[in-house]
């Protein structure tokens, strides 16, 4: 099967795509036939040799697909070949076939397309997770999130204005928050410009947001300090900015605010009946129609340089996907 390589880090020419053997699944195992896979912001640390976790080498990228189920390890209940699945093998994505563990199976609705169902877990179980069990959101409480146009941060938008709350999207370019304006956030802020206090405050009677949602770090970061409410959660889901930035306690005493950490896969690991019902609420929105999966971008298998380097140029709106085989 083809796949699509990381054998030195380095930018994403680094990577080739080749012929290799395909995987066979052991025990409670699925081999899934990849359909589209989807690229998220830590693969394109992962194959720079930047990301917390790093595989082996030489290892194949690419975190979470949508495809078919070709075949069932020894155990495997509830699934079957032919089955339509949204899978999260955590590496491997990026090829033509990848091995799936029993609990990153899931299977989708008939009118969920796999461009979409590759892009859905990631994102949404992260941000579902943040604003409901960290945060503890409540309706009509102010959520900023930065970063909005990108993977989690336009989740962390639609699913904050679901669960009711004032949502201030934020981004870095009048383009990106024209893009999340789709979503109908309540307020849009552009901090290209570096400023991102002021008008915090000036859209909050100068209280300050009571949810904050950062996946950015660095500066803003700093700023958010300044700019939570009382009682105010600083969610930390990520550092795309490239600093990891620090708390002041002498804020958090003057605002009675807390820092908040956000770590998904540690969530699933210590607490999969939740993680489980999370997702499962999830799949109901989608149902229903509440929730609209925005992928903007699908890349052909060969394009991989081209795909990831939304990522690396700081250019995502909505999910980017790669096209593995055809519908
Ligand atoms: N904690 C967890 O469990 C968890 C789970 C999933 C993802 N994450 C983290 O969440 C972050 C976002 O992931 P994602 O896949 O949603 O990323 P993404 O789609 O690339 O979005 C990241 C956003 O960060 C902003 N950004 C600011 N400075 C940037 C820079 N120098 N380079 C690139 N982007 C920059 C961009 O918005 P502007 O240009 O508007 O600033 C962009 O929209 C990552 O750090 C990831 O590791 C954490």
């Amino acid at each position: 099967m083809r796949a699509i390589l990381c054998k030195s880090h380095g930018p994403p020419e680094n990577l080739v795509l080749e012929e290799i053997p395909a995987p066979i699944a052991a025990d409670n195992e699925a081999v899934v036939e990849v359909y589209a896979a989807s690229l998220n912001f830590p693969d394109g640390l992962q194959i720079q040799g930047k990301y917390q976790f790093q595989p082996p080498m030489p290892f194949t990228p690419g975190s979470e697909v949508g495809g078919v189920i070709k075949s069932v390890g020894a155990g495997l209940t509830g699934f079957a070949e032919g089955d339509r699945v949204m899978a999260t093998p955590g590496i491997g994505g990026l090829a033509e076939k990848v091995v799936v563990k029993a609990d990153g199976l899931r299977k989708i609705p008939d009118r969920m397309d796999f461009r979409t169902a590759a892009g859905f877990a990631m994102i949404y179980t992260t941000s579902y997770y943040a604003l409901k069990q960290r945060a503890n959101l409540q309706p009509g409480e102010t959520l900023l999130v930065l970063g909005a146009s990108g993977g989690v941060g336009l989740a962390a938008v639609e699913l904050g204005k679901l669960m009711g709350a004032r949502v201030i999207a934020a981004a870095s370019s009048d383009e990106k928050l024209k893009f999340v304006n789709r979503l109908q956030p309540d307020a849009l802020i552009n901090y290209g410009d570096g400023e991102l206090k002021e008008k915090v405050k000036a859209l909050t009677n100068d209280r300050g947001a009571d949810v904050i949602y950062d996946p950015v770090g660095g500066d803003l970061f700093d700023q958010c300090c300044r700019c939570i409410n009382w009682n105010g959660r600083l969610l930390v889901i990520g550092f795309t900015s490239g600093r990891i930035p620090e708390y002041k306690a002498n804020l958090a005493l003057l605002k009675g605010s807390s820092m908040v950490g956000v770590f998904l896969g540690r969530f699933r690991k210590e607490e999969p009946q939740q993680y489980e019902k999370n997702f499962q609420e999830l799949l109901s929105m989608y149902e229903q129609g509440k929730l609209r999966p925005i992928v903007t971008e699908s890349f052909p298998m060969e394009d991989f340089v081209a795909a990831f380097n939304v990522f690396t140029e700081r250019r995502v709106m909505g999910k980017v996907t790669l096209e593995i085989k055809a519908e």
